[in-house]
């Protein structure tokens, strides 16, 4: 550690010591002592975090490392072995560490040799149940001894006939917001950062990577040794196992998978390295090191999960030909926004999910060119509408107060599309490039930290809203962040690509061709959703058949096509297309293509029984994420 590093350190200790329990915020500045060659970071004050969503005490004993070693038994479906974990007292009387549980069955904690107390609370539904240890007092690291239940919410256990092998078994975990705790007993709160090593022993036919150096050349011995030197937010630890195989894509990018789909999903994300290279030259130097993607059996609940140096991907957006792969970017610019700048609690989310989503449209941009940046901006435009016009007002609001609520169930477009129309008018304002100074500066300011809302109005205070007063001004910012709704004069995004599917569109329905001679041979997938998103609610029997006859929407192998055209075929009870929906429902996990359907279904007693035989058959093969945020419709 630096001497500048130990100063701000101490003067950080001193800061938080200081302050009441009960308060929310600091306000004090830390590191003033050498503010002249300082960059900007040391003169911000870091506020206080409130997480209502850990029960840990970082503010007194902070986990600053951890130490996994791992056994994986698909047999029992637990993982099973012990945790190290190093700390560091924030206070002197400090004595108690309090970690974050859940479902976990703890055998015993060792400190210096020495069997310590501990004490397991009760747990609650959403949050788990809070692990007390008594410190002895030249303790600086304990070893907790525990294994998982085979129902863990943070992990997916596959049998060989849910992978696409069938084979061999598969398990993925998938920690964000708040799973890490049912893997691992940790301060499970996005405030606290660590670095990590763990050694994962596997069935010897099997490879297991981490969100982790990952060496592709690692001999498949069942024995795996994993290094993050960089600290993370505990829900960036990651594991996967299965009968993986590796093909590099560029340099420092390459692709995980079952073999069945390792061309098709390297050939389909080999513009990745192109990313990369786009990215850092307008964002700064990837931190990281390699670039690889994970592709996951089809039950991954997320489109995507940037798990550090190793995205996990769903094999849902292998489309073919590159339509879909702006997930791709999205899971790589959180290498910036969200892994090296952090959320520091899941009020805070939009910070990591409205910058990637601003720099996914950037990277989008750079790569694809300035017509695909613009149909992407409309279609997320339109989603964030659909959320706007279904929303609660407080649901809207990009800083939202989580108190009490389990952040699955408040997952929205409203962190991503409206966090990315706030930066863009914040470029609109000042100018890109001085937007991608700024941009440029913040990553570097807060590099490997973890930020709240209120650290960012502080940092554009002393940035953008002192150079640029003329052009920016508070309340303006403070309405994007703390009101419901946009603010009058958002930008408005807009695409030349969709004028003649709109014109298609409204000839179609008013009578004037027939959906076979609509003139649709060069429309993109982009202009096909686009299309389909903008047809009117109701639509008569004959009408979806033209268009099913003309395009053969209900057979679409496009999975993003295939469910804009299911939701209407639901919403408009086209049976034709049910077996391809009972299909679709079955085979795939993912939650943001799944939910919707589910909900439409929920809306009708006949309906209703759709879903509820979809869901028979497919819950056992559903991530524990999608079971839970999809049960209540079939109830
Ligand atoms: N980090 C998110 C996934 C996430 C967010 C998991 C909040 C749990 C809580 C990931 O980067 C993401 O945003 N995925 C999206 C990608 C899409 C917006 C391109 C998804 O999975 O759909
Ligand atoms: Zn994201």
């Amino acid at each position: 550690m630096t001497i500048k590093k130990l100063l701000v350190s101490l003067l950080t200790l001193v800061v938080i010591s200081g302050c009441n329990e009960s308060s929310t915020k600091t306000t004090e500045l830390i590191g003033v002592a050498d503010k002249e060659s300082k960059p900007l970071e040391t003169q911000i004050a870091h506020h206080n975090a409130q997480d209502y969503h850990s029960f840990s005490n970082p503010d007194v004993v902070k986990v600053t490392h951890l130490n996994l070693d791992l056994s994986v038994d698909f047999t029992q479906q637990t993982l099973s072995g012990n945790v190290s974990l190093d700390f560091q007292r924030m206070t002197p009387d400090a004595d108690t560490l309090i970690l974050d549980t859940r479902d976990l069955v703890i055998s015993k904690v060792v400190s210096n040799g020495n069997v310590l107390e501990f004490n397991l609370a009760n747990a609650d539904n959403f949050f788990g149940a809070a692990l007390s240890i008594k410190l002895p007092s030249d303790s600086s690291q304990v070893t907790v001894y525990y294994n998982t239940s085979s129902k863990a919410s943070g992990v997916q256990w596959l049998t060989p006939a849910q992978t696409a092998g069938k084979k061999y078994p598969f398990l993925f975990t998938q920690a964000q917001a708040i799973h890490a705790r049912s893997f691992i007993p940790l301060q499970d709160s996005p405030q606290v950062r660590v670095t990590y090593e763990a050694t994962i022993r596997t069935p010897k036919a099997l490879l297991a990577v981490m969100s982790a150096a990952n060496d592709p050349d690692t001999p498949r011995d069942g024995v795996y040794e994993f290094s993050m030197p960089q600290p993370i937010p505990s829900y960036l630890i990651a594991l996967a196992v299965g009968d993986l195989n590796f093909k590099a894509m560029g340099e420092r990018t390459g692709v995980y998978s079952e073999i069945g789909i390792l061309d098709a999903a390297a050939a389909e994300f080999e513009d990745t390295e192109s990313m990369l290279i786009a990215t850092e030259k307008n964002f700064g130097a990837y931190s990281w090191d390699r670039y690889d993607l994970l592709i996951l059996p089809p039950s991954f609940p997320f489109g995507g999960m940037e798990n550090p140096r190793l995205s996990f991907i769903t094999p849902t957006v292998i489309a073919g030909d590159k339509s879909l792969v702006s997930l791709i970017a999205h899971e790589l610019a959180h290498s910036w926004s969200g892994n090296t700048v952090t959320n520091a609690t899941w009020r805070d989310l939009w910070l990591n999910e409205g910058f990637t989503t601003y720099l996914t449209y950037r990277i989008m941009e750079m790569v694809y060119g300035e017509e695909r940046f613009n149909m992407e901006a409309v279609l997320g435009r339109q989603d964030l509408q659909a959320d706007l016009d279904t929303l609660k007002p407080n649901d809207q609001i990009l800083a939202i107060n989580l108190k009490g609520r389990d952040p699955d169930e408040v997952f929205s477009n409203i962190p991503y599309e409206k966090g990315a129309l706030f930066l863009r008018e914040l470029e609109h304002k000042v100018g890109r490039a001085n937007f991608d100074q700024f941009l440029l500066g913040y990553f570097e300011a807060f590099a490997f930290q973890s930020i709240t809302t209120d650290d960012f109005i502080s940092y554009l205070e002393q940035t953008l809203l002192q150079d640029y007063s003329d052009k920016l001004s508070k309340e303006r910012i403070e309405e994007w962040i703390f009101e419901p709704g946009l603010p009058k004069g958002a930008p408005v995004p807009e695409s030349d690509a969709f004028t003649s599917v709109d014109k298609a569109r409204n000839d179609w329905l008013s009578g004037t061709i027939a959906a076979s001679n609509i003139d649709s041979d060069n429309w993109v997938v982009h202009q096909w959703l686009y299309f389909l998103n903008n047809l009117p609610a109701e639509l008569s029997s004959a009408q979806l058949t033209e268009l099913d006859k003309a395009f053969g929407l209900t057979n679409s192998t496009n999975n993003e096509i295939a469910h804009s055209w299911l939701l209407i075929c639901v919403n408009n009870w086209y049976q034709p297309a049910f077996p391809r929906l009972n299909e679709y429902l079955v085979s795939i996990g993912r939650n943001k293509l799944v939910k919707p359907l589910y909900k439409a279904l929920s809306a009708t007693p006949e309906g209703k029984v759709i879903a509820q035989k979809a869901f028979a058959k497919a819950k056992a093969g559903y991530h524990p994420l999608t079971v839970k945020v999809n049960e209540k419709f079939v109830k």
